[in-house]
């Protein structure tokens, strides 16, 4: 995969940006066979979380970017895949830090029990199929202190004790996506880097709280719980929260 990286010293969203103004090339699976557009910036004026949350990053510390990509022929009811293959791709190359890496599902990187990074992944429907996608990334590389409410955020560098180059992060990442994307043991790989795998913890659901083994995610997307009556719970993104 090729990618042209624009790179801006400020914008209000980078997938705002992409939003407006990407444009797509043509595609296999989920891998551009064209130029892929990504676009990376130093500061977000109002970079978005999920929801209606703001992402937080201190001006040049951080690596924030979106990626425009045009799969061909990918159902709609299958772009977990999409999630999958990032998240997969963001855990392997921070292993490579520091053990205590995971995936929080649906797509956030824990370090431990702390989030190092977020990700906004926005697709455009084109009838069944996703016409395109754009995935933006906030990782927390340099910045060491955190102000706003995000309840345990944690830096690469508060990891390693010293300053990471965010150039060779981004490059590092663009580099394995296309390989992890097209990879038989993606539902398998990233089923085995599940935060809280195999574990039991405090979930909350409509109901209240309620202690849980995290099972599985499903390629679908859906979360399985087994709770403590023994009964498997499925969930959505967003029907249920982990309690830290
Ligand atoms: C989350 O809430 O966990 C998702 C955070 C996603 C933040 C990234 S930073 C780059 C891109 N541009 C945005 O406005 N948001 C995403």
């Amino acid at each position: 995969m090729d990618f042209e990286i624009i790179h801006l010293q400020e914008v209000v969203s980078t997938n705002s940006w992409m939003l407006e103004r990407g444009t797509t090339s043509s595609s296999v699976g989920i891998v551009a066979t064209g130029t892929t557009l990504v676009v990376v910036a130093d500061y977000q004026s109002g970079g978005r979380g999920c929801g209606t949350n703001r992402w937080e990053s201190e001006r040049g510390k951080n690596l924030l970017f979106s990626i425009l990509l045009h799969p061909l022929e990918l159902p709609a009811n299958q772009q977990f895949r999409i999630s999958m293959a990032v998240s997969v791709a963001l855990c392997e190359m921070l292993s490579q830090y520091a053990d205590g890496f995971s995936i929080k599902w649906p797509n956030d990187i824990y370090w431990n029990d702390r989030k190092i990074c977020g990700m906004l992944i926005e697709n455009r429907l084109a009838g069944t199929l996703i016409r395109d996608s754009i995935i933006g990334i906030g990782l927390n590389v340099n910045q060491r202190a955190f102000h706003s409410d995000a309840p345990n955020p944690v830096s690469l560098s508060q990891i390693v004790g010293h300053d990471v180059d965010c150039d060779a992060l981004l490059n590092d990442f663009l580099s394995r996506l296309e390989s992890v994307s097209i990879r038989e043991t993606l539902c398998f790989d990233y089923g085995n880097k599940l935060f809280r795998r195999g574990k039991q913890a405090v979930y909350a659901d409509k109901s209240g709280r309620f202690t849980a083994e995290l099972k599985q995610v499903i390629p679908d997307g859906h979360l399985v719980l087994l709770d403590d009556k023994g009964r498997e719970r499925l969930y959505a993104f967003k029907e249920v929260q982990f309690i830290l």
